[in-house]
């Protein structure tokens, strides 16, 4: 830990909001990175053989070796986000760093995300919307058979993970009179269950083979790593689809990509892929699928937010005390 007349140097990996950065330079020697540009991994680990903490996001990936190079003054790393499955948290465990992450505050936009997916897959909003721009502009007006999509209105819709951002999409969705099931590694309170009138499943294939709708809302671990495997995919009824704002290695994409071009699942709506920024083509390809570039939790006010908790993370921990959003491993 750096003397009492230095202040702690504070890497942070990528452009944050302006209120963040100006506030981060108050209180620390912090080290922004003004062109917003991702670091490659030998800058990652130029990084951590200097900095007291490091503020990484969703686009480094500090793994073991990057943090066998990492100074001895390396203590924290405060991500930037929720999800910490960029980071290797045995290794930084092995070696006293202490890691935290930004839960909570971006909940409530996540899940607004998911809402507008499970509404615009089945409505076919992509189709609409590209039927009208160039070059395709040929719409000669209304027609009653034209456009049909699906009623979500008393539909099910499973989720896969009931926490935080699981439980806020199933309230949105029973304002949208959707049945709501759910798989989790755990059943969810009594009263939980009662407010979201939610069934629990313990069988995930049993889930996938019933629903209209599908919700990735779980965390990627070792243990979601491909959940929705090629076997699982095939359960699916053809008329379904699935909506994921968590992460893209929870999902096989290249057979999601393929069973959708053959029509055994019905599309998809993705904030998130396998191997951002690439995505499988047959995805992007198919006017079945919404897609966007990870921007579920992108609202300023919860960019802000994170902020916010990253800076406490910091303080908190460099005034002695433990952190509130203090990560362990297999705590996922
Ligand atoms: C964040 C996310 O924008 O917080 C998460 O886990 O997936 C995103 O919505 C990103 O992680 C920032 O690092």
């Amino acid at each position: 830990m750096p003397n009492s007349q230095k202040k702690p140097v504070v890497i942070v990996t990528r452009k944050l909001p302006d209120t963040v950065e100006t506030r981060l330079k108050e209180l620390f020697d912090a080290r922004l990175n003004v062109d917003d540009k991702p670091l490659s991994q030998a800058q990652l680990v130029e990084a951590v053989k200097v900095a007291d903490v490091l503020v990484p996001t969703v686009t480094d990936r500090i793994d073991r070796s990057v943090l066998a190079q990492a100074g001895p003054q390396l203590k924290l790393i405060a991500n930037f986000g929720n999800g910490v499955d960029n980071i290797d948290l045995d290794t930084a465990r092995n070696r006293a760093i202490t890691v935290t992450n930004t839960p909570g505050v971006l909940t409530e936009d996540t899940a607004d995300m998911t809402m507008a997916l499970i509404l615009a897959v089945p409505r076919r909003l992509a189709e609409g919307t590209a039927y009208l721009k160039e070059p395709r502009n040929n719409w000669t007006g209304w027609s009653p058979t034209w456009m049909l999509g699906q009623r979500i209105w008393g539909k099910r819709l499973g989720i896969i993970g009931m926490g935080r951002i699981g439980q806020a999409v199933a309230r949105r969705a029973r304002a949208f009179g959707l049945q709501i099931h759910y798989h989790n590694r755990r059943k969810v309170s009594e009263q939980i269950e009662q407010e979201l009138e939610a069934t629990y499943w313990d069988s995930l294939d049993q889930m996938l083979a019933r629903m209209d709708i599908i919700s990735v809302n779980c965390p990627h671990t070792p243990a979601t790593y491909h959940l929705l495997s090629a076997r699982r995919l095939k359960l699916l009824k053809p008329t379904a689809y699935i909506v994921n704002t968590a992460r893209g290695e929870v999902i096989d994409e290249n057979e999601l990509g393929r069973l959708i071009e053959a029509g055994a699942i019905a599309g998809a709506g993705l904030d998130v892929f396998e191997h951002e920024p690439a995505i499988n083509p047959k995805l992007l390809a198919s006017d079945r699928v919404v897609a966007l570039p990870h921007m579920s939790s992108a609202t300023i006010e919860g960019r802000v937010d994170m902020g916010e908790k990253v800076i406490i993370n910091i303080k908190t921990f460099l005034d002695g005390h433990s952190p509130p959003d203090r990560v362990f491993p297999g705590m996922f």
